[in-house]
This record gives structure tokens, C-alpha cells and sequence, in this order.
């Protein structure tokens, strides 16, 4: 959860006058914790300058680039020594670590503005992005006049997110998206302040990431598809994936691959089959086989490749729904006789056994775990293992996540699966004995929405919705199930409860829709639903 930033408020905002609640003029998705209206307009034009301090020239230089893709307007890059001559400027400022160490919530930023300056000032990178995030959106949001000039309303702001974990969660292999397509999320992701891409690679349809020690999971592992098991084979290659997590990084995102395991590892098995452990009829080699050395040494070679492309020191694991697929697991010679010598009497069993083998290889190569949330059960360390909380019919797997001391990531299928429709008009997506995503419940998601009892000590970390595309097999069906959710999913994790409106949010996104416009995304539109036909599967 979060850490207050009780200190700066309280001295910078009082001095800068009293905090307004009223929004007429504040258009930001997620909504900022504390804003003041200034009765003034800043000018953004031609040779506006951009003064940052050393060490933040990335943010200089990525505001430089943001501002000139969406208005055409050319900023300078400035010194101090420029000061008078240009009409406006936009200060970088970062405040010194010492003066508040300790209570800092690493993500904090304040931006001033008036007619002549706007200030994005913060203790840390993160800080300064998210004010630059603020300002590029309040820009977009305004009003053009004239010739490559933006007129700003003035706001004074101080914000800090809610959830240091604001995830999106996206299945590229039940349908492959491609690199642009993930660039654009990114884009939105970092527009709406999320910051973490949990990327599932590898499922029963489709292998997704360039192995170079075991090539056939890309050339064969690829091949297909849900909807197709013979189209070509399409994976991320590793240079490729490189490209992504730059791109990432410079959004403040950081990018968790998944590599689901022990099921779920269909395409694997296509490609080696020497190391699959079957499945059942429905879900044929359906896992892989947690009998043989031979498998542990072949998922930990291929642990240590995306380790050494991922720089989040988090791997997620998978670890769900084995019980599709282990049926063969009672017949496996030699599955049945590592039960016997480590005296196993069940399946469930095996499959700790294999998470906590494959979890020892993670903790060597010093990352972290992630798993979902089938793991409460095991005994894998709290400390190093992240439980993500999706069975929303099955609250007590959080209750044992958390009592155990699991840190937690909350992304309950409702509200937080993006691939279950979002009105009931809609026809093809998932749903849940009637229920479904709608976008007023995901944006009134908290982790008070689960009925547990937190212990005093619960590490709740944030939330996530998680994008899985059995049922989306187009660009354009997975920009209508991702928007405009995502921009509640993004105050949700950010914007304090209190801060929080349903109505006032909806006057903010009406707004937004024109960005999705300008950005070609073929989105919902919840105010005129019928504008928008539901794309097919
Ligand atoms: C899941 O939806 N199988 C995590």
C-alpha cells in the first residue's frame, strides 16, 4: 500500500493557497490527489523552453518528444543561462533526497504553473515523469489557438499514487498482438500512470519469446494460435523483446514476463516433447513433467535467458489450473516414482514440489516470483513470492495469501479481467453466471472490494487487469476491450478513495475520447453506445 507524503503537502501547498474541489478545468485521468485552480493561461508554443537540472536530460528530452508527436510544437532544450529569451518555460526540478528521506512515496510529484512558468518538481525520476505525464495530458487536453500554440489553464497540483502497483496483464499467446501494437499500450499505460506490463508468453497455443538454447520454442512453440493451430509462427525475438523493454523503461514501466508452468505448457511440448508430463483428454500434454531432472535443467536454462532480458528481477511462474491437465500425472512412470521416494500421496503435492524446484532456480538467479494465486497453498518464501489474487469466487485464497504474508497483487476476473464484457448488450466475451467487468466497477475497485479480513500487517501491492484474448483476436476487438476501462482501471490504482467520483470521472473521460480518436483506437463508447459496434472475437 502506500506511503504517505504528509510532510510536503502541507508546506508547499499552504503555501501556494488552498486546495480547490472543484475540477472544472482539471482534465486529468487519474485525477491528482490535491489541485488548485490559478486564474492564469500558459502559452505553449514554438521555442517554449524546457530548463531541466543535470540528470534529467531523459525527461527533458522525452517531453521534448512527446510534446512535438501529439502538437506539432517545437520546444527547446534550455540552460539557465537562457532564462529571458524565450516566452515561456517548463522547469525540471528535482528536490534533494535528504530533506524528506524516508516518507517519500517514490512516485510523487508536484507542478506549478502560471502564465509564464510550469514547474514539475519531485524527489525522485519516477516523480518528475509522472508531473511530465500530468502536463503532456493537460496539453493535449487544452485548446489549440492559433499556429502551433496551446493554451494551458493553470492548476496547481500535488499527487501521489494510491498502489505502487497499477499492472496490465496481456495474453499474446492465445492471439499474437506484435510490437506496434504493444508500443501503443505502452503508450496509454504511461499516459494513464500504469506501471507494470505483466506479459504472458507462453500458453497452450502459442510460444512467444526467443529462446536461443532451445530455438524449436520459437520455430515450432509459435506455430498457431486459439483460433488457428497451423498459422505461421509468430514470437518475440530477443532483440526484439529488448526494444519493448526500452521502451517500456522510458515510460516508467516495468515489464514481468510470465512463463506458465507446470501447465499450461501445451506449445512447449509441441516443440520438445521429451519433456512433457501429458495431460488429459480435453488438455492433451497439458504439462510438463515434474518427474524428470531433465525438465528442471531445460526450464531453468530457459529461466536464465529471460532473466538475463528482463531487468524487473521478477518472474512470474504461472502455477495455475495444473489440475486441467495432470490426469496422465497418476500413470507417469516417472512422476509415480518421485512420489514414492519423497512419500507424496497427491497430486497437488507434485505440483509444489515442481514450484518450489523452479522457484529455487529463480531465487539463485536473485528474482523475485510471481505466481498466481494457487500458491497461497504452497510454502514457497513470503519474502520472495508474489500471489496474485484472480479467483474472485474464491476470496479465501487471498485471506490464506495474506495471513500467510504473501505479498499481493489483486486482479479478481470481476472486475479486473478486461476479456469479460463490459455491457450487457455486449455478446462476445466472457462472463461470469451473468455477471461481468462493467466499466463503474472497476473503477469503484478496491482492495476493500474482496470480502476478507486484512491482517494489520497485509502487503497489498496493487492492482492489475489482466487482458487474456481467447476472445480477442483483433487489434481493433482488444483496443474496445481495453478502452476506456483502462482509464478506470488507472484511477482505481491511483486516486485516493475519498478523491474518487463516478460522475466527475465520466465528465473527464468524455473528454478523453477524442485522444483515442486521435490515436486510431477503435474504443466503447459508454455514453453513446450504440456508436460503437462490438467487434467480433
Ligand atoms: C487464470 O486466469 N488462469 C490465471
Amino acid at each position: 500500500m502506500k506511503e504517505h507524503l504528509l510532510f510536503i503537502v502541507v508546506t508547499l501547498f499552504s503555501s501556494i493557497g488552498l486546495i480547490a474541489q472543484d475540477y472544472a478545468k482539471c482534465r486529468l485521468i487519474p485525477l491528482p490527489q490535491k489541485i488548485e485552480e490559478v486564474n492564469a493561461v500558459f502559452k505553449l508554443a514554438d521555442k517554449t523552453e524546457i530548463i531541466s537540472e543535470s540528470g534529467l536530460a531523459e525527461q527533458a528530452f522525452y517531453l521534448q518528444k512527446e510534446l512535438l508527436r501529439y502538437t506539432g510544437i517545437s520546444t527547446v532544450i534550455g540552460t539557465n543561462k537562457d532564462l529571458k529569451s524565450y516566452s515561456t518555460r517548463i522547469i525540471l526540478k528535482l528536490t534533494p533526497q535528504s530533506k524528506n528521506k524516508g516518507v517519500v512515496n517514490e512516485e510523487s510529484y508536484f507542478l506549478k504553473m502560471n502564465a509564464d512558468e510550469c514547474v514539475v518538481e519531485a524527489e525522485t525520476h519516477k516523480g518528475i515523469f509522472y508531473g511530465i505525464v500530468s502536463l503532456i495530458q493537460l496539453v493535449r487536453l487544452s485548446e489549440k489557438t492559433g499556429n502551433r500554440v496551446v493554451e494551458i489553464d493553470c492548476l496547481n497540483i500535488f499527487d501521489e499514487p494510491l498502489y505502487a502497483w497499477r499492472g496490465l496483464m496481456l495474453d499474446e499467446s492465445r492471439h499474437f498482438f506484435g510490437k506496434e501494437k504493444v508500443k501503443q499500450l505502452l503508450d496509454w499505460m504511461a499516459m494513464y500512470k500504469l506501471n507494470r506490463f505483466h506479459w504472458h508468453l507462453t500458453d497452450t497455443p502459442g510460444w512467444r519469446i526467443e529462446i536461443k538454447g532451445y530455438p524449436k520454442l520459437g520455430y515450432i512453440g509459435g506455430i498457431g494460435n486459439h483460433t488457428c493451430p497451423y498459422t505461421k509462427a509468430e514470437f518475440y525475438t530477443q532483440d526484439e523483446i529488448k526494444e519493448i523493454i526500452r521502451y517500456a523503461k522510458e515510460r516508467n514501466i516495468e515489464v514481468i514476463p510470465e512463463i506458465d508452468m507446470p501447465g499450461h505448457a501445451a506449445a512447449a511440448n509441441r516443440a520438445y516433447p521429451e519433456f512433457s508430463g501429458g495431460g488429459s483428454e480435453r488438455y492433451p500434454d497439458f504439462t510438463f513433467n515434474p518427474g524428470k531432472d531433465s525438465v528442471y535443467t531445460f526450464l531453468t536454462r530457459v529461466l536464465k535467458e529471460v532473466d538475463a532480458l528482463f531487468p524487473s528481477q521478477i518472474i512470474h511462474l504461472g502455477g495455475d489450473e495444473v489440475h486441467f491437465g495432470n490426469k496422465n500425472w497418476k500413470s507417469d512412470r516417472s512422476i509415480q516414482a518421485l512420489m514414492k521416494k519423497e512419500n507424496m500421496t497427491d497430486l497437488k503435492e507434485v505440483e509444489n514440489y515442481f514450484l518450489k524446484r523452479m522457484a529455487d532456480s529463480v531465487i539463485v538467479m536473485n528474482n523475485k516470483i510471481a505466481a498466481w494465486d494457487e500458491v497461497a497453498e504452497s510454502d514457497l518464501p513470503t519474502d520472495k513470492t508474489l500471489v496474485f489474487f484472480w479467483r474472485h469466487d474464491k476470496p479465501s485464497q487471498l485471506q490464506k495469501a495474506v495471513d500467510k504474508g504473501f505479498p499481493v497483487v489483486l486482479c479478481p476476473r470481476i472486475p479486473l479481467y478486461f476479456d469479460f464484457i463490459q455491457d450487457a448488450s455486449h455478446k462476445q466475451g466472457r462472463t461470469w453466471s451473468g455477471d461481468y467487468s462493467s466499466l463503474d466497477k472497476v473503477y469503484a475497485f478496491n482492495h476493500k472490494s474482496v470480502p476478507v479480513s486484512y491482517p494489520a500487517n497485509a502487503n497489498i501491492l496493487g492492482i492489475q487487469a489482466n487482458v487474456w484474448a481467447e476472445t480477442i483476436v483483433t487489434p481493433q476487438r482488444l483496443d474496445f476491450m481495453l478502452f476506456p476501462r483502462i482509464a478506470a482501471l488507472a484511477e482505481a490504482g491511483w486516486t485516493e478513495e475519498g478523491n474518487k467520483n463516478f460522475d466527475g470521472f465520466n465528465k473527464r473521460l468524455s473528454k478523453h475520447l477524442k485522444l483515442y480518436e486521435e490515436d486510431n483506437i477503435y474504443y466503447y463508447d459508454p455514453f453513446s453506445p450504440q456508436n460503437t459496434c462490438e467487434p467480433v472475437k
